[in-house]
């Protein structure tokens, strides 16, 4: 059974989604997985515990229709510092918005990297709604769609699977307005506030 490395690639790693669909992957998984959460002085530390690694799964949210730039950056430090021997790449991205489709760019850019650095490509988990799906009662949704992703990755049979909530778009967007202005109220800002850029 091969070891696997997850980076976990979410510019808010310590309180992120990527954290907790990481541990749903490391619970799932019965061989040895280190987890490790991307910073911006880790670089080299990452690149050391890549040693001996059979498989690299980077679990990262959807930024801007692509990857965050503390991910690019370490993309970049690995062109510039290939290991020795390197390992499968898999991808679990995660995206705010409900259709999984949304996460398709920023795949593209993963495989392309992997082409160009001779990394070979494994399974890819597009998850839409990824903001709210594990809090809802479609968490079990999630569950099946990571016990898959990673039997695919241990059995070397890769596949692309995705997965959100079975919500129209209308009825998504209501859910998500009514969340948000509530998120609003809890911290006293209200919705005309937040709909202005002084919002930051
Ligand atoms: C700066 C920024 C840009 C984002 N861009 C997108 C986007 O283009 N499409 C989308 O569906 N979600 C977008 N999101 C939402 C995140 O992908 C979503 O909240 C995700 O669950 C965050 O995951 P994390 O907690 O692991 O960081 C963006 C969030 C931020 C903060």
């Amino acid at each position: 059974m091969g070891n696997w490395m997850i980076i976990n690639a979410s510019p808010r790693a310590p309180r992120s989604n990527s954290k907790r669909y990481a541990q749903m992957v490391s619970q799932c998984y019965e061989g040895t997985v280190a987890y490790c959460p991307l910073t911006k002085t880790n670089h080299s530390e990452l690149l050391a515990k890549m040693d001996g690694i059979s498989d690299l799964l980077f679990v990262f949210p959807l930024y801007a229709d692509a990857l965050p730039v503390s991910l690019l950056h370490f993309l970049k430090f690995l062109e510039e510092h290939p290991p020795a021997h390197r390992p499968t790449v898999s991808v679990l991205i995660n995206c705010g918005f409900l259709e999984p489709e949304q996460n398709e760019i920023a795949v593209e850019m993963m495989r392309l990297f992997c082409r160009q650095n001779e990394y070979p490509f494994g399974s890819v988990l597009e998850i839409g709604s990824g903001e709210a799906i594990l809090d809802s009662p479609f968490r079990f949704l999630i569950a099946g769609k990571i016990r898959r992703f990673v039997r695919s990755i241990a059995e070397r049979n890769y596949r692309t699977l995705r997965v959100t909530m079975p919500l129209t778009k209308g009825m998504f967007v209501r859910a998500a307005e009514s969340y948000w202005v509530n998120y609003g109220k809890q911290n006293g800002v209200t919705k005309e506030q937040m709909q202005t850029m002084q919002i930051e």
